[in-house]
């Protein structure tokens, strides 16, 4: 049974520092190209729900009274320009030389920092939650052309906007400017745990492009690969990123362990109940299509869960249901299915994973806002 947890509302924890990041991302996002400018900032102007800058800021609270490493890292949060950029520098845009305003006002804006029952986050793990958010954003980009997804946050999609061609290039465009200020953080650990998530971002794509590992016709389609590939392409970035800001707190080795497995858990359930609502809520809800996977030849945790029920559904997965009649077939064995409840129950079984490694952390207001958020995740209808 769970615990009582006192409320916490976490606007009232990082509401400001979220309400920074938006403004900071656009000066981040700053390009001498009005089109580029446009198409990169498109999904920012429609409110996110900012999952992982969230996580990114509450871990930065719940681990900054948990125990530290003894050697202090290098203080890079004021400027030291005779050795580096600070972290706050503004971005060129390539054209400072010809463009008259707009360049040298990229100055990015931290509050200062807000102590809140001892906990508290430092400029780097500010940063570090904007540049979560930038590459989320641009694997949205990229996904909703690979996709073929013709809305996202209740906006036409930016593919549908302005093209394939502008939308791959500015999700490219999101990377790069996540990339420089990543390499500004000056921590080559918290570089290498990023650019291991952007990795997984592609290979967890591969692993749904091709559904199986086996390159002849002989596909084994396996629960197991499942999960692999929804931890690469939806657990990894939140796990590195809550890591990362372990890992930029300069905590212990364990603390860091117990963040990645916070948010491991944290992702995979997230994913699970994104697939169990591509069958249960309506496009209005979501923002974007609804009902897509099977349409898009995906047998996500539902229809494999309805496949042990209903055997006849193996052909159809194998064949992505290409068939005429294939995904109308497939839709009715899967509500007529245990497979929806099994996968919030799966869903469920991680959110306590998550909130027993959380748990290890000292109590604070932040470590009972991560928990409240890991629970209120299975009852999201978007
Ligand atoms: C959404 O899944 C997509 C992802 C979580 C990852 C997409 C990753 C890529 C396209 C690889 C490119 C990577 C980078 C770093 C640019 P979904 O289609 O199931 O969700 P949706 O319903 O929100 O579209
Ligand atoms: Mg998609
Ligand atoms: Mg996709």
């Amino acid at each position: 049974k769970l615990e009582q947890q006192p409320i916490i509302d976490p606007a009232k924890l990082v509401g400001r520092d979220l309400w920074d990041l938006k403004g900071n991302i656009a000066k981040l996002l700053g390009s001498g190209h009005p089109s580029l400018n446009t198409v990169a900032k498109h999904y920012f102007s429609a409110d996110g729900k900012h999952v992982r800058p969230l996580l990114v800021l509450l871990i930065a609270q719940a681990t900054s009274i948990a125990p530290k490493k003894s050697t202090q890292p290098k203080d890079i949060t004021h400027h030291n320009e005779n050795q580096y950029r600070s972290i706050d520098t503004p971005i060129s845009n390539g054209l400072q030389n010809i463009l008259k305003d707009g360049v040298f006002d990229q100055q990015t804006h931290y509050t200062p920092s807000i102590t809140h029952q001892g906990c508290t986050i430092l400029p780097t793990q500010r940063r570090l939650a904007e540049i979560s958010e930038m590459i989320h954003t641009a694997s949205l980009l990229h996904d909703d052309v690979i996709d073929a997804s013709a809305t996202r946050r209740n906006l036409p999609s930016a593919n549908a906007s302005f093209g394939n061609k502008m939308a791959v290039l500015a999700g490219d465009f999101l990377l790069a400017r996540a990339s420089l200020t990543l390499a500004r953080l000056r921590n080559s650990e918290c570089i290498e745990l990023m650019a291991t998530c952007l990795a997984n971002l592609v290979e967890g794509e591969f692993m749904q492009l091709k559904n199986t590992r086996d390159k002849d016709g002989k596909a084994k389609i396996t629960f197991d690969y499942y999960i692999e590939k929804t931890y690469m392409k939806t657990g990894s970035l939140i796990a590195q990123s809550c890591k990362s800001s372990a890992v930029l707190g300069n905590c212990t080795s364990e603390v860091n362990d117990i963040a990645f497995q916070f948010g491991r858990n944290l992702g995979l359930a997230f994913q699970l109940v994104d697939d169990m609502l591509d069958f249960t809520v309506t496009a209005a809800d979501l923002g974007k299509p609804a009902g897509a996977d099977l349409k898009l030849g995906l047998a996500t945790a539902p229809v494999l869960f309805a496949w042990e029920e209903f055997p006849e559904l193996e052909p159809l997965i194998k064949r992505k249901f290409a068939n005429e009649g294939d995904v109308e077939k497939a839709r009715i064995l899967v509500y007529q299915s245990d497979g929806l409840k099994k996968t919030l129950a799966l869903a469920e079984e991680h959110c306590n994973l998550a909130i027993t490694a959380i748990k290890k952390l000292p109590p604070s207001d932040a470590r009972s806002a991560l928990i409240q958020l890991t629970e209120k995740l299975l009852t999201r209808r978007h």
